[in-house]
């Protein structure tokens, strides 16, 4: 990963050289600044989130937090959490989450994401929609101008069922934005890459912007076949972006 040269805050002091990591450190550590004990927390995914779920064991091992019950939203981050030691439940038992901390792959101006290129989209959406208060935490690489803009890729939860014939609908939908869906594979051998609901992930990618972003959600979710998309709307409450400047934070 890059290493970003911060200017030193002093004369006297020298330089310090972060890394992207260390920018997604600060920014999950800021964002565990909202937890309180007895809270109800939605534990993201990804290399940003797993930084807020080690924060959050180490503040309960030294009794800093108390009573805290975590919902994990991915098989990697419930080991984590139980690795370290954050009591876990799920939205069956305890349907309001009070907080959820997450990472996001693309942050638009409005505070629209893309989320889902870890693949834990689904489960993301579901205990994320639940949770009173939503903390994204990005490092500033995560920043765009419109969702879809930036040449990654957005994904789309599929059942395996006919995969083919649903990312063909999904490549028609957008055939206007030059949009290419391919099943998303892993390894030498580009195995289909399985969610942990046992489903597939078609990715999508533009050549320009899709425009309307509800219209293109409500469009993606009617097709059968779609269990869901990566387009996390009007969700997020708070972003932490942390940057070579410093820490910014954006509320809703
Ligand atoms: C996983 C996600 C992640 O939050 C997103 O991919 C960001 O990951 P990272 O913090 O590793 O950049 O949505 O499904």
């Amino acid at each position: 990963e890059a290493g970003l040269l911060l200017a030193p805050s002093s004369p006297s002091q020298p330089s310090v050289i972060l890394t992207q990591d260390d920018l997604k450190k600060i920014a999950a550590y800021k964002a565990v600044e909202y937890v309180e004990s007895g809270m109800v927390l939605g534990l993201g995914t990804g290399s940003t989130a797993k930084h807020a779920v080690a924060r959050i064991g180490e503040l309960l091992q030294q009794g800093k937090l108390k009573d805290i019950i975590g919902i994990p939203t991915s098989k990697m981050t419930h080991e984590q959490a139980l690795s370290v030691g954050i009591p876990l439940s799920d939205l069956d038992s305890h349907p309001v989450v009070d907080l959820a901390i997450d990472g996001a792959d693309e942050v638009d101006p409005y505070l629209n994401l893309v989320k889902g290129r870890g693949g834990s989209l689904l489960r993301e959406k579901m205990v994320e929609g639940a949770c009173k208060k939503f903390v994204v935490i990005v490092d500033e690489s995560k920043l765009v101008n419109f969702i879809g803009g930036s040449g990654l890729a957005m994904p789309v939860e599929v059942i395996q069922f006919c995969w083919k014939y649903t990312a063909s609908k999904l490549q028609k939908l957008f055939e206007d934005s030059g949009c290419v869906a391919k099943l998303r594979t892993f390894g030498e051998k580009e195995e289909p890459f399985v969610t942990d609901n046992g489903n597939y992930i078609i990715d999508l990618y533009f050549k320009e912007s899709f425009g309307d972003l509800k219209a293109a959600s409500d469009a993606i979710l009617n097709l059968a076949g779609v269990v869901e998309h990566g387009m996390f709307l009007d969700m997020a409450t708070t972003v932490i972006i942390a940057g070579e400047l410093g820490l910014t934070v954006k509320n809703k």
